[in-house]
């Protein structure tokens, strides 16, 4: 045997590597990022900025500076604390990593968001997913019963949900929250494109976070995420994170950014506009084919199920389009893609394509 094989973990060894799919010179609609950049002009004040970042420096201690720009442009509860991490990724896994001892659960609805059940995994806490209904809205009696028997330290509630784009209420929140003996993570990713957030009543509760990220609203690349919860989680929490996780040149580009909010706020105000369109467009186009369905979304991105969806997914591929083939992910995701928002124009060349893809598969089957 070798030594690699002797050394690494029987779980590593077995399980493959998370895989993001190629998309050189592809229209990439699988990733729910924002088609927008930020405007020429700010971007030359930005490469200002980032020329006289001290880059033989460690980045310095606290991110006072994005935080102030932070809770100048969302409405994060004065007394709550905030913490900052690579993605909001990051911040999961040091959720995780703070709360479970091996064995310990972590509980999530599913099908959600995949890094839950992974940085559950690779910390040995047991991931326990409870199915939602099959119009993906909570099953409750399910849920409250699997959080007494599985009694777990964390339980993930992505609000609105990735990657189905649907929102639970306030009242689910509010349930789970009550009936969960650990810390309840209110992952609000999306939460630029939903009509409701949870923030402002973080602090009535003494077992809630909200997650936050930039990265739906054009700054993916940054990485940067945040976590908002009282002052005695968050300090527990920051002994975990690694020194000088997040870096000089992010630290930057969103105080930047975050200062220009309007610029971001315009962004996905008409992002939220094409998802309508789009989804109109998209259920217009389904008509006459009974498992044509396009689910109601409050993010940034459509799940449609319809037949033949590998099919679809392989011919949308070939004409230079990349969006989520999600039949393999769970089963009430069969037949499922997810497609991002994008512009006007995108979203029409990506509707253009699932027309000529769909005409193609209803030629094959005549
Ligand atoms: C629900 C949810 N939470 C968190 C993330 C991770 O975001 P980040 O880019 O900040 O790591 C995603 C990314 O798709 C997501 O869908």
């Amino acid at each position: 045997m070798s030594m690699v094989k002797q050394t690494i973990r029987d779980d590593v060894q077995s399980t493959q590597a998370y895989v993001v799919a190629p998309s050189e010179g592809m229209l990439k609609l699988d990733a729910m990022e924002n088609p927008h950049e930020l405007p020429e002009a700010l971007r030359a004040e930005l490469a200002d900025l980032l020329k006289d970042a001290s880059l033989n420096r460690y980045p310095v201690p606290t991110l006072a500076g994005v935080e102030s720009a932070l809770r100048a442009s969302t409405s994060i509860p004065t007394a709550a604390k905030v913490m900052f991490g690579n993605g909001s990724d990051e911040l999961i896994d040091i959720i995780i990593r703070s709360c479970c001892m091996p064995g310990d659960c972590v509980l999530s609805p599913v099908p959600t968001f995949v890094m839950y059940a992974v940085s559950a995994q690779w910390a040995h806490a047991r991931f326990v997913g409870v199915d939602l209904k099959p119009d993906f809205t909570l099953d409750i009696p399910a849920t409250l019963k699997a959080i007494s028997v599985n009694q777990p330290k964390v339980v993930f509630l992505a609000y609105p949900n990735n990657p189905t784009g649907v929102a639970l209420t306030q009242a689910e929140i509010v349930q789970i929250i009550q009936a969960a003996p650990g810390l309840v993570v209110v992952d609000e990713a999306y939460e630029a494109f939903a009509e409701d957030s949870f923030i402002s009543r973080l602090l009535e509760f003494p077992n809630v976070l909200v997650l936050r990220t930039l990265s739906k609203l054009g700054l993916a690349g940054i990485r940067l995420g945040y976590a908002v919860a009282s002052q005695p989680w968050i300090e527990q929490l920051d002994k975990v994170r690694p020194p000088y996780n997040v870096n000089i040149l992010t630290r930057v580009v969103a105080e930047f950014a975050l200062n220009h909010f309007e610029v971001i706020t315009q962004q996905t105000r008409a992002l939220k506009d094409n998802r309508k369109t789009l989804s109109d467009s998209l259920r217009s186009l389904g008509q006459g084919r009974p498992e044509f369905q396009v689910y109601d979304s409050h993010a940034n991105f459509l799940l449609v199920r319809l037949n033949q969806a590998l099919e679809v997914f392989e011919s949308l591929k070939k004409q230079g389009i990349l969006v989520k083939y999600l039949g393999k992910a769970h089963p009430l995701l069969q037949n499922c893609l997810r497609i991002t928002v994008s512009t006007e124009s995108e979203n029409q060349q990506f509707l253009n394509a699932l027309q000529q893809a769909l005409a193609q598969i209803d030629a094959k089957a005549a």
